[in-house]
């Protein structure tokens, strides 16, 4: 590891540790806890398109932020001002689905994703001081400037949330379950429209006896990693304890979010009293990763 990762890294891990942040954490927590589960907190979440619509929605104000440097550069100061406040505009949605997303953690990613939070409401200030001073001619170079530096820093916060932490992450991605047929348990554990989690080769799976019928899903929700067999059946869904996604038995798609990707299904059959399970399709990429 270079020095300045090692340095990006203990800055990281001091974030993620300091609890001073927790009593701004909560108050601000209620506020973005506040929306329930339905069909706004899906659209924030991305839970239509498969995959948390932050990340994508950002490029748009980094975009114009970054584009206006550039003009400033080659002496376009009115385009530079034009962009500036479109990249003003567009950090609504983008706090929007942030603070969705962030309403969802605990702990030390709920810090780190806190510091993002605030490290962006910094650089905002200085874009929007820049937009400002643009007024005159030749002005508010420095501040927006000021901004995108922040903004990089805010940024590196946002990338280790997602890949040093996983939020956002499908938590099964990495999952293993047998490929071959396997025993969970006798049909006479199952009570009918219980939910009852079973470990077959070290994962904890879900199996639900629905009106005869037998499901299995994996058990660790793919949000962010809850015991789904703790949540309760609505219908022909499992609904996750921690933030009331609804995956249906029947092939683990989403009815609620805000979970972004499917919960995998396993294939089940009964032989004598025994029921087995194995994974529905290949996941081979992941297979071989490990
Ligand atoms: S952990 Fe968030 S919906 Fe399941």
């Amino acid at each position: 590891m270079s020095r300045l990762a090692n340095a990006l890294e203990r800055v990281a891990t001091k974030v993620e540790n300091l609890s001073a942040l927790d009593p701004a954490a909560d108050a601000a927590q209620k506020v973005t806890g506040a929306l329930p589960a339905g069909r706004v907190k899906d659209l924030l979440s991305g839970s239509d398109v498969g995959h948390p619509v932050h990340p994508l929605l950002i490029t748009v104000p980094i975009g114009a932020f970054t584009s206006a440097a550039v003009l400033d550069l080659t002496g376009d100061h009115a385009a530079a001002r034009r962009l500036i406040g479109l990249g003003i505009l567009s950090t609504l949605p983008v706090a929007a689905t942030g603070a969705s997303d962030w309403s969802d953690t605990a702990g030390a990613e709920r810090r780190v994703g806190l510091a993002h939070a605030a490290l962006n409401t910094v650089a905002l200030g200085a874009f929007a001081t820049s937009w400002v001073l643009r007024r005159s001619p030749g002005r508010g170079k420095i501040s927006s400037l000021v901004g995108l530096g922040i903004l990089g820093a805010s940024g590196w916060l946002g990338g280790h949330l997602s890949y040093a932490m996983g939020v956002g992450v499908d938590t099964t991605a990495f999952s293993q379950t047998p490929t071959d047929w396997s025993d969970v348990c006798d049909t006479a554990d199952l009570v009918d429209g219980s939910p009852k989690a079973f470990t077959v080769e070290g994962e904890s799976v879900l199996v639900v006896n629905r009106a005869g019928r037998i499901h299995a899903l994996l058990n660790r929700c793919t949000h962010r990693g809850a015991p789904l067999n703790e949540g309760q059946l609505v219908g022909d869904c499992i609904e996750c304890p921690w933030h009331a996604s609804r995956f249906r038995l029947e092939d683990g798609m989403i009815e609620q979010g805000p979970a972004t990707r499917p919960q995998p299904v396993l294939q089940t059959r009964v032989e004598g009293t025994r029921v087995q399970v194995r994974r529905s399709e290949p996941r081979a990429l992941r297979v071989n990763a490990v």
